[in-house]
């Protein structure tokens, strides 16, 4: 885990076990199956929720301190506190076309480490239902992607977008945290490759894990059931953490999330990652120059969103409150994770037309099988696994039409499973 592995060839190699599955059936086929929705995401965006509806949760804003304390290998040759595009592009363009070379050339090395051994200052909310708290229920921990902060899990383009508000429909508490430099957490200034990276996240993701379950800091209790919810970069870190320490889960739901990494080098290039501070020179002027954001309206859209299902005023909310990412942390995407051991159930989501994780094509895996099916091999002993996708939906699917189904289904599947 503290050497870089390919991002490029990791991926594929695991690739070798599929489990067979029935378009637009949830028919079991052995403990797995995929399915979707009947409609395409157009017409019947159903606004149920669970029995005490969408306005049923109460918030409150936590501040947590989080401390790391890792040996972390150095990237080589690199310029650390980058602030030129042209080095920034260079480093895409030699990532993207030659993988290995990159690596061999800059990646990390264990010749050289250090202790980062640091308290990280991460902002959350935590939020119960009003009424009808269920007994003894899981508290579902919302980890965002690239590209937003914790405001994913509650949409404000309408209550139905908001997962939050259908986990309290149905009696559940959730609590969502900003990832290192988004929203209201800590940025660091300077280490875009050694320190922002995803071995430091995925500590940082464990240590939350540990004060829910073992301190009262989150909501006044202890929490003995967690479910560990993700998108995209989310659920890339909610793997890593039921690899590494599958006791501190007890499902996981990966949203945005396949192991095919066949189109990651399309999305690195279409994003077009430039310097934040010059993007949104007002909004996100106090980051430092080795935080990114994608380019410009239509590499946002070419990697997060699937035209046009989506309404125009959910584009200018994803766009107006976007969230930076460093080199560090894309470049570290394929070093955490692989094969768990984790037994508690497993569910997969991701919209059929996801640019990053599916080459735009959720159906098309090899032989027929759809590609998030093939989460399954990562999890041989996982009690339930259950594949859905959502029909005329993006990378980023909070923001698209289906977003009041996939959350649904989600908050269905989690009741399904007992917790
Ligand atoms: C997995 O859970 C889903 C949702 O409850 C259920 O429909 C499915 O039958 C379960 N699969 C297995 C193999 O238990
Ligand atoms: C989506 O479904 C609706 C209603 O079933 C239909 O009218 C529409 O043409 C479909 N759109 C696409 C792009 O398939
Ligand atoms: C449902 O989809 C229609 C377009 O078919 C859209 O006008 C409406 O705003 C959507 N509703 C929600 C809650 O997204
Ligand atoms: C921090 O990590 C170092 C190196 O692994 C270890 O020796 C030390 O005990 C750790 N400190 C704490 C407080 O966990
Ligand atoms: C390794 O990275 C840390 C954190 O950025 C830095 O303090 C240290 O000087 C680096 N070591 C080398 C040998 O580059
Ligand atoms: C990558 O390295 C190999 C071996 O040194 C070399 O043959 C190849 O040309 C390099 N590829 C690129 C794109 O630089
Ligand atoms: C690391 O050290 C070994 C042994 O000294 C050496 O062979 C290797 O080239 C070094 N690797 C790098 C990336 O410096
Ligand atoms: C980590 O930092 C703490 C507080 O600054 C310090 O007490 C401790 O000795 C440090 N541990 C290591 C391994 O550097
Ligand atoms: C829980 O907290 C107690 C008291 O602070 C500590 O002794 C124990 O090691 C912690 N357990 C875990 C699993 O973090
Ligand atoms: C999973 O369990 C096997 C057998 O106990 C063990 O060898 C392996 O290291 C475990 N894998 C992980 C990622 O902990
Ligand atoms: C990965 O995605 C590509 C592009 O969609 C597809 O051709 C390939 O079959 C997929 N491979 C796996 C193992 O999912
Ligand atoms: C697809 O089918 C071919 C021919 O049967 C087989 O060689 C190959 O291994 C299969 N690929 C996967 C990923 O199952």
């Amino acid at each position: 885990m503290l050497i870089l592995q390919s991002l490029l060839t990791l991926l594929p190699l695991l690739s070798v076990v599929y489990a067979a599955s029935i378009r637009l059936d949830a028919r079991q086929n052995g403990n797995s199956s995929s399915s979707s929705s009947n409609n395409n995401g157009t017409s019947s965006n159903s606004t149920a929720a669970g029995p005490y509806g969408l306005s049923n949760a109460r918030c409150e804003n936590v501040k947590l301190s989080v401390p790391v304390n890792l040996t972390l290998a150095n990237f080589t040759n690199v310029d650390n506190n980058y602030s030129n595009q042209s080095y920034i592009t260079r480093q895409v363009i030699d990532f993207t076309e030659a993988q290995a070379n990159w690596t061999a050339a800059h990646g990390p090395s264990m010749n050289t480490t250090f202790n980062l051994n640091r308290t990280f200052s991460i902002n959350g909310y935590y939020c119960t239902p009003i009424r009808g708290a269920k007994n003894d229920s899981a508290l579902w921990n919302l980890v965002h992607g690239i590209g937003f902060d914790s405001s994913y899990w509650d949409y404000t383009l309408s209550k139905e977008y908001s997962v939050v508000r259908h986990a309290a429909s149905y009696g559940y508490s959730t609590f969502r945290y900003d990832r290192l430099g988004t929203g209201g957490s800590e940025t660091p200034s300077t280490g875009g490759f050694d320190v922002v990276r995803a071995q430091t996240e995925v500590a940082i993701y464990q240590g939350v894990l540990q004060q829910l379950r073992n301190s009262t800091k989150v909501g006044g209790k202890k929490h003995n059931k967690i479910v560990g919810i993700g998108h995209s970069y989310g659920s890339i870190q909610t793997q890593a953490v039921s690899m590494m320490t599958p006791q501190l889960l007890d499902a996981v739901v990966l949203t945005g999330y396949t192991t095919n990494s066949t189109n990651l080098p399309g999305y690195l290039h279409a994003a077009s990652y430039s310097i934040a501070n010059k993007i949104f020179p007002d909004r996100l002027a106090n980051k430092s120059d080795i935080w990114l954001v994608t380019g410009s309206n239509a590499s946002d859209i070419n990697g997060f969103f699937y035209p046009p299902y989506y309404s125009e005023a959910s584009f200018d909310l994803a766009r107006s409150t976007e969230q930076a990412v460093t080199l560090g942390s894309l470049f570290t995407v394929g070093a955490v994770g692989g094969m768990s051991n984790f037994t508690g159930p497993v569910q997969v989501v991701n919209g059929a037309k996801d640019f990053i994780f599916c080459s735009s094509n959720c159906w098309g895996g090899p032989n027929g099988t759809d590609i998030p099916s093939g989460v399954k091999m990562l999890y041989p002993n996982a009690k339930n696994f259950t594949s859905y996708i959502a029909e005329n939906t993006g990378h980023g699917i909070t923001a698209h039409y289906s977003q009041p189904m996939v959350a649904e289904e989600i908050a269905q599947w989690i009741a399904a499973q007992g917790l």
